[in-house]
């Protein structure tokens, strides 16, 4: 993951690149953080809520394909993230720390680049904006 955020695939839906660049940044500032670290993780917990919501909105409103499967891994990824943020209010800091390094940009990736990519694709064919 590059400083400047140019590793983040851009897939061409505004609003949904603004949230990743933003996802991406937050997770680099969590990556850097030190006493602050619970607080920012919580953070970026909120803001990954917030996305998928916005996502799962859209696919709601237009019916686009893979809905069940996209939001069952949303919701699948909240679900783990939400107990790994429990323990780090607990004070399982390293826990955290672990997360954020490895398994966030790891799920991120591959997330952006096929269910993502796939509902960015649809939204453009039916030439949807907003
Ligand atoms: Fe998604
Ligand atoms: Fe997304």
């Amino acid at each position: 993951m590059s400083k400047s955020g140019a590793a983040i695939p851009h897939l061409g839906f505004p609003a949904i690149d603004a949230d990743h660049q933003a996802f991406y940044a937050l997770l680099e500032k969590v990556g850097e953080a030190g006493d602050d670290f619970p607080v920012l993780f919580a953070e970026l917990l909120a803001a990954t809520e917030k996305h998928f919501s916005y996502e799962n909105s859209l696919m709601d409103r237009y019916g686009l394909g893979a809905r069940d499967e996209h939001q069952a891994e949303h919701r699948r990824l909240l679900n783990e993230f939400t107990q790994i943020n429990r323990r780090v209010a607990r004070g399982l800091h390293p826990l955290g720390r672990a997360y954020v390094r490895e398994r966030l940009p790891q799920w991120f990736v591959q997330h952006l680049g096929g269910l993502d990519s796939a509902l960015v694709a649809d939204l453009k064919q039916r030439q949807i904006q907003e």
